[in-house]
C-alpha cells in the first residue's frame, strides 16, 4: 500500500536566535512556530508523523504532546542526519514523504497539497518546494542547468559566488519517494563548509543515479520564509498576524485598525464584533457576537458572551456574560466570572471572584476573594480587604445588598442579601438580612473654629 508520511525536523538548536528558548519552540502569534507547522500536516492526509526532536526534547514533546511520533536525533549532525533519525519508524513504507522544517511557520495545508500533486503528475523520486526570495541570502540555491532541470542545492556557504547570485531558494520542503530517501541519505558525506549531513545533498544523489528530480515553484515567497533569527521571527509574526485578522475580517469582525490588531492564532471571535486598534488579544481567548473591545485593550485566555463592552482594559483567566462591561482602565484578574450585564467602571480591580447579574460596581473599587450576588450597588472606592498578611479569605455579598461608598469589607465576611452598608464603614461583623451597619465615628462641628486657625483662604 502507498502511503503518506511526513517528517519535520525540529532537532536543532537555532543558535542565532540567541536564546534560552529552542528555536522552533518560538512563538509566532501565540503559537511554537514547529506546532503551527504540524497543525497544517494536519490538515493535509497523512499516514504517519514523525518529529524529529533534540534539543530541548521534552519541551518540545510537551508542546506537541501525542498527536506526532518522535525520532531523538541525539547530536545534530545535519538535516539528512536529522532525517535518518526516522528511519526505523518509515523505512519499510512504500509512499511519499512530505519533509518540512519546524522554523517555517507559515507554510499552509494546500501548498502541501500542490506539492503532492505535482511530484505524482512528475512520477518523480523527490520534488523540492522553490521559490523566488527578493534576498536570498542564507537560504540553499536551486541550481538548474541550462534547460531548467534541477541539477542540485548548494547551501549558501558552500555556494561560489555565481550561485549566490541565483534568486530561486529551497524552502526546505519536499516530498521524496520514500525507501529512494533513505537509500540515498546513506550516501551522503559531511564535506562541505558546516561538516554536516545535508538533507539537500539528496537531490544530486538521486539526480545522478537517473531519478526524477522535480522542482515546484511556489508564487508566495513569504509563505515559505524560514526563521533563523529574531528579525525573521518578526517578519513572520507580522505576515500570521495579517493572515489571522483578514480571515477574522471575512468572517464579520470589524478590526477598526488591522495594522495594530494584534490577534493570536487561537482567538476566536463572533461576527459584528467590532475591535478598535491597539488591541491585543491572546491565548485561548473566545469573544462572542456584538462586542466591542476599545483601544488598547488586552484580553488573555477568557471568554466573553455576546454584547459585552470592554473599555481599555485588561483581562486575564476570566469569563464576562452577556452584556456586561468593563472599563475603562479596569483589571480582571484570573478567575473573576462577572455575570450578565453586570457593570464595572473606571479602575476596578476584580481577583478571583464572581459577580451576579445586574451587579454595579462603578469605580475605584478592588475585588478579591468575593462572591457577589445579583443585583447590588457597590460604591465608589470600595475595598474588599482580603488579605491579613498570611492568608486570602472570603467575602459574600447577597443580592440586593448596598455597599456605600469607601466601605473596607474585612474578610472573612458575610454579607447578607436585602442589607446596607453605610458609606465610610470600615465592616468586620457579618450582616444579617435587613440590617444597616454604620461603622464610623459621629462627626464633630466645632462652631467659629475657623477663625482660630492660621489658614485664611486663598487669594
Ligand atoms: C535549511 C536548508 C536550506 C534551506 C533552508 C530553508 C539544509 C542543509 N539546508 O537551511 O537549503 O534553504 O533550510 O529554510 O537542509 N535540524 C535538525 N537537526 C540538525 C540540523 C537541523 O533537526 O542536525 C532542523 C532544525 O531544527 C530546523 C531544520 O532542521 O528546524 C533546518 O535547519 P536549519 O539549521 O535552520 O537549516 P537552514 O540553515 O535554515
Ligand atoms: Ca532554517
Amino acid at each position: 500500500m502507498n502511503t503518506r508520511n511526513t517528517i519535520i525536523l525540529a532537532a536543532g538548536k537555532g543558535t542565532r536566535m540567541k536564546s534560552k528558548l529552542y528555536k522552533v519552540l518560538h512563538q509566532v502569534c501565540g503559537k511554537a512556530m514547529v506546532d503551527h507547522v504540524l497543525t497544517q500536516v494536519e490538515k493535509t492526509q497523512m499516514d504517519q508523523i514523525v518529529t524529529v526532536v533534540g534539543y530541548g526534547a521534552d519541551d518540545v514533546k510537551a508542546t506537541l504532546g501525542d498527536r506526532t511520533a518522535y525520532a531523538l536525533q541525539a547530536k545534530q549532525m545535519g538535516t539528512g542526519h536529522a532525517v535518518l533519525q526516522a528511519e526505523p519508524l518509515l523505512k519499510d513504507e512504500a509512499g511519499t514523504t512530505l519533509i518540512v522544517s519546524g522554523d517555517t511557520p507559515l507554510f499552509t495545508a494546500q501548498t502541501f497539497e500542490d506539492l503532492f500533486a505535482y511530484h505524482e503528475a512528475k512520477h518523480a523520486a523527490a520534488t523540492v518546494l522553490t521559490s523566488v526570495a527578493p534576498d536570498p541570502t542564507g537560504y540553499g540555491r536551486i541550481v538548474r542547468n541550462n534547460i531548467g532541470i534541477v541539477e542540485k542545492i548548494v547551501e549558501q556557504k558552500d555556494a561560489s559566488s555565481e550561485e549566490q547570485e541565483i534568486h530561486e531558494i529551497n524552502t526546505g520542503v519536499y516530498v521524496f519517494d520514500n525507501q529512494k530517501l533513505f537509500a540515498a541519505l546513506h550516501q551522503t558525506s559531511n564535506d562541505n563548509a558546516q561538516g554536516e549531513y545535508y538533507l539537500t545533498d539528496v537531490i544530486e544523489i538521486l539526480k545522478q543515479q537517473g531519478d526524477i528530480v522535480a522542482a515546484y515553484q511556489m508564487a508566495d515567497f513569504d509563505e515559505s520564509m524560514g526563521v533563523n533569527d529574531r528579525v525573521a521571527l518578526a517578519n513572520a509574526t507580522k505576515i500570521m498576524r495579517n493572515r489571522i485578522n483578514r480571515q477574522h475580517m471575512r468572517d464579520g469582525v470589524t478590526l477598526i485598525d488591522p495594522d495594530t490588531t494584534y490577534i493570536d492564532a487561537g482567538v476566536k471571535i463572533g461576527s459584528d464584533t467590532i475591535i478598535e486598534g491597539g488591541v491585543v488579544l491572546k491565548g485561548s481567548t473566545v469573544i462572542g457576537e456584538d462586542c466591542y473591545i476599545g483601544a488598547h485593550s488586552e484580553i488573555r485566555n477568557s471568554t466573553l458572551a455576546d454584547h459585552v463592552t470592554v473599555t481599555s482594559s485588561l483581562l486575564e483567566d476570566s469569563t464576562m456574560a452577556s452584556g456586561s462591561d468593563i472599563g475603562p482602565n479596569s483589571h480582571l484578574r484570573p478567575e473573576s466570572h462577572i455575570g450578565p450585564k453586570v457593570h464595572l467602571g473606571n479602575f476596578v480591580e476584580v481577583k478571583k471572584a464572581t459577580i451576579g447579574e445586574g451587579t454595579k460596581v462603578g469605580h475605584l473599587t478592588y475585588v478579591g476573594n468575593a462572591k457577589l450576588g445579583k443585583h447590588i450597588n457597590i460604591g465608589c472606592g470600595v475595598i474588599f480587604v482580603n488579605y491579613d498578611g498570611q492568608h486570602k479569605h472570603e467575602t459574600v455579598v447577597g443580592d440586593d445588598a448596598f455597599i456605600g461608598s469607601n466601605a473596607n469589607l474585612i474578610a472573612p465576611l458575610n454579607v447578607a442579601d436585602h442589607s446596607f452598608v453605610a458609606a465610610g464603614s470600615t465592616i468586620t461583623d457579618d450582616l444579617k438580612q435587613y440590617d444597616m451597619a454604620i461603622a464610623r465615628q459621629r462627626q464633630t462641628n466645632k462652631p467659629n473654629y475657623y477663625q482660630k486657625l492660621p489658614y485664611r483662604g486663598e487669594d
